[in-house]
Order: C-alpha cells, then structure tokens, then sequence
C-alpha cells in the first residue's frame, strides 16, 4: 500500500501549537492516519514482537521535510523488530538499529532487506519437498522440550529447521529462520494469550468457565497439526509482503542495518559522531516487558541460546528483573530528583524493585547519551513513553526520560499524547507492575 501523503503541515501545526502555551497536545494516530489501520503494509506483519511500535508513530515523524530529508539517517537505539527502520526505507531514509535481543535484530534485518522474489520461491519449492520427506528425530537441546512441544510437533520441527540450515546463502538462510520462529509459538503448548510463554492446561478453569472449552480446542488442535504446512503457509504469505515491500522500494535508494547489539554502544560502530540525522525509539521499561523471556521458545529453536542460560543473555537488557542479592544492596541516585524520592520510599518497601527502577534509569542515561553523542547538531529526536507503576506508585518513566534528554542539552519541540490500546501484548504480569495506557511522544532537538 502506497501513502503518498506528507505530514509537514501537521508538524508545523504542533510546533507553533506548544511554543505558544507549553502544554502536551492530545493525538490519535489511529485517526489521523487511518490508512495505516489494519494494515498488513509491507514486511511489517512478518513475525509478531511484544510492545510493538505502532507503525503510524514513525511513519508520521518520517514523511515531512521538517524534521528530515530523504537519504538522511534515521537510528532506533532500541529497535525491537524494526518498526521503524522499516518505515525510514519506506520513507527512503537509511536506517540503523540496535537491540539486546538476537531475534529482535534477526527480524528487523529480515523486514529490510530486498530480496529476489524468484530466489525465495525457488528456495519454496525446494523447501516443500525436502520437508515434506525428512522424517527426523526431534532435536533435543531445547530446553524443556517435551514440556511445550508435543513429540510430532517437535518431529516437525526438527524436519523444518534442518532443512532451512541447508540454505546456503546467509541472508535466504534468515528470510526462513524468521518464517520458522513466527511458527514455533503457534504450535506449541503456550497459552497464545500470554506474552512470556505459561503453559496451557486442561485443568486451568473449572467446568463452566467460558474458557474452558477454548483450552480443550487449542489441545485438540495441536494433536492433529501439520506443522510443515503451517510453515509453508506463513512463508507464502511473507513472500507476498516482501513483494510488496519491494514494490514501494523500487525508487528508492535507502536501506537498513543493524549496527550494534547494545543501545550503550553505538560509537564505536559504524555510526559516527554526529552523523545521524533523526533518532525515533520506544525504549523498554523498568521490569515491564520480559522481551527475552517472551522470546525464550523461539531463541532455543534458532539456537540462539546455545551453551547461554536465559540470564546470561538477559544481561544486557535495560529494565531487566533478575538480580543477585549482593548486586541490590547499594542503590546510587539517578540525577532526576523526582525518581530519586520515589525509589527511596519503593526502597522501604521492596529494595529489589527500587534498585529495578534505579539501574534502569542509570543504564537508560547511558544508552541516551550515546544516541545524543551520534546525532548531529540540530538534528532531531523523537521519543515514545509512557509511565508505568512499580510496587503501586507512578513511575513517571516518559518524564524521567525527558528530562535525562533535556540533561543532555536536548530541547522539546513538542510533547503528544495519545491511547496505547494497540499495545495488546502490554498484559498485567506482576503484582507490582501495570498495565500502562496513556503514551507520549515527545519531539527534541540537539
Ligand atoms: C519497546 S521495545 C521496541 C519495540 C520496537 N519499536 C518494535 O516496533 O518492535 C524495546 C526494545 O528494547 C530492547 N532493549 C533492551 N535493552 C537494550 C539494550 N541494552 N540495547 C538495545 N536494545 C535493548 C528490547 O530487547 C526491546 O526489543
């Protein structure tokens, strides 16, 4: 779907709009670009991802000539699975990204990446009929297999993935790993309704209860499915959206890469000091959205997590919730005096969750200002936020942020606020946690 449309006047409407009374401007993305509604637009439904941007943020902040030009570079810190360096190509604006989570960066790469059609659909055929006849062993690295795997699932599996390993050019090699991990959840024992993956049971609800016989069915169902169709399936139908990804790239120049897997290192990568032009991100949260742990099935069936435990790959995930005792006993203060009240009164109450919230804010300082130490003078830095609750108090995460920006010589442009019922992977997943509603957008300039 092709969106001709330019944005130039709604971002001058804003701009004059705050620098006239300061205050945030009520938005609803969803109507102010309906087009984008539903919409299975390129490559961006290629593979689920919790927390997803939703895809009108950066596609409203990219096509003006305000806030950049086409070619220019357009970095997500914290690029999840590439919602935004998908827009920027779109937008034909090269974009770079960085992210802690290897299925996050596998899929970002996969969604920007033009690919020859005829090749896919060679390696389609190919694929049919060599997993159609591999009948194999389950693999049996995975960890806890046989708890969320039925065993013919895990056959099927093992079928598809050592088929895939025989695609010998690398980026072919992913386009299939992706269509693979978009599958591994599907067919697997975990309740689809639930981000980090728990186990559905037969005995979860009394006799009765209106999701009872929905569980039986997803049981039912698994007995008796053809994973190797399933897959086949999913790659038609992102073969489909990569044709028409390249379709709207054909007069563009831009691409997209992943530079680093760490939003803490990006100047020693292949960004230079002050060489970015734009930067659009959602950064995570404080011990909100378990992204490794929702990916756990997928990483071990990619292999990704081959001779790591969970937490060693979890280590450089900002906002993480797992820590030692002895790594929580001294909580340094974050130069945002409001945080600092707030965790020393969460401190009182639950010492791990004040030095969550402490340790966030110092690793999202340091993150902000390797982001702002590659943008260029001038250039701009757009800003997705909301504040969530920790241990029953308002962290306000989007002030704390902006005004760690504002530290950082960065000035607001604008503040939006818009509804974040799209974030419908956003479930309430512990007691001390929130389910966050009101999200903000906050446009800066260095
Ligand atoms: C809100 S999500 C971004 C979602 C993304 N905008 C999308 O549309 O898919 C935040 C991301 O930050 C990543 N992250 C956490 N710690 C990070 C770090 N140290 N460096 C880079 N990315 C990190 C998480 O893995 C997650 O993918």
């Amino acid at each position: 779907m092709r969106i001709e449309k330019n944005f130039d006047q709604e971002i001058e409407s804003f701009l004059t709009r705050y620098s006239k009374n300061g205050k945030a401007i009520d938005v609803n993305f969803r109507r102010m670009i309906p087009e984008l509604n539903k919409a299975d637009r390129a490559t961006h439904l290629v593979h689920a991802y919790p927390a997803k941007l939703l895809m009108h943020i950066p596609h409203l902040f990219l096509n003006n000539n305000i806030l950049s030009k086409s070619g220019d570079r357009v970095l997500d810190p914290f690029c999840g699975s590439g919602t935004v360096l998908l827009e920027s190509c779109l937008s034909n604006r090269n974009s770079y990204g960085a992210d802690s989570n290897p299925l996050a960066r596998l899929i970002a790469s996969v969604k920007v990446r033009k690919y020859e059609i005829a090749t896919l659909l060679d390696y389609y055929e190919t694929l049919t009929c060599s997993i159609k006849s591999h009948s194999s062993e389950r693999i049996a690295e995975i960890i806890d297999v046989d708890y969320w795997f039925l065993p013919t699932i895990q056959r099927q599996l093992a079928a598809i993935y050592i088929e895939i390993e025989k695609i010998n050019q690398q980026h072919y090699r992913e386009f299939f790993f992706v269509c693979f991990s978009n599958l591994v959840k599907k067919v697997s024992l975990a309740d689809p309704r639930v981000s980090v993956p728990v186990r559905i049971r037969s005995d979860q609800y009394k006799d009765g209860h209106p999701l009872k016989e929905k569980t039986l069915e997803i049981i039912r169902n698994q007995k008796s499915l053809n994973v190797k169709n399933k897959f086949l399936e999913i790659v038609a139908a992102n073969i489909e959206r990569v044709d028409s990804f390249n379709e709207l790239q054909r007069h563009h120049t831009s691409s997209g890469i992943i530079v680093s897997n760490d939003a803490r290192s990006l100047t020693g990568t292949s960004l230079k000091n002050q060489n970015v032009d734009l930067v659009i991100t959602s950064p995570p949260y404080a011990g909100a959205q378990k992204y490794i742990r929702s990916s756990s099935l997928n990483l071990g069936w990619l292999r990704m997590t081959k001779g790591k435990t969970m937490r060693e790959i979890d280590q450089k995930s900002i906002g993480r919730e797992e820590y030692r005792k002895h790594e929580f006993l001294r909580i340094d203060k974050t130069g945002i005096v409001a945080a600092d009240r707030l965790i020393q009164e969460i401190k009182k109450v639950n010492p791990l969750r004040a030095f969550i919230a402490a340790n966030y804010l110092e690793e999202m300082r340091h993150a902000f200002r390797e982001s702002v130490q590659v943008l260029r003078p001038g250039g701009y830095f757009v800003l997705v936020a909301a504040n969530n609750q920790v241990c029953g108090r308002q962290f306000k995460t989007q002030e704390y942020l902006a005004e760690m920006l504002q530290q950082e010589g960065l000035k607001v442009k604008f503040r939006l606020v818009d509804d974040i019922k799209s974030y419908g992977l956003m479930t309430k997943r512990n007691k001390t946690a929130n389910i966050i509603t009101r999200e903000w957008v906050l446009l800066l300039q260095k």
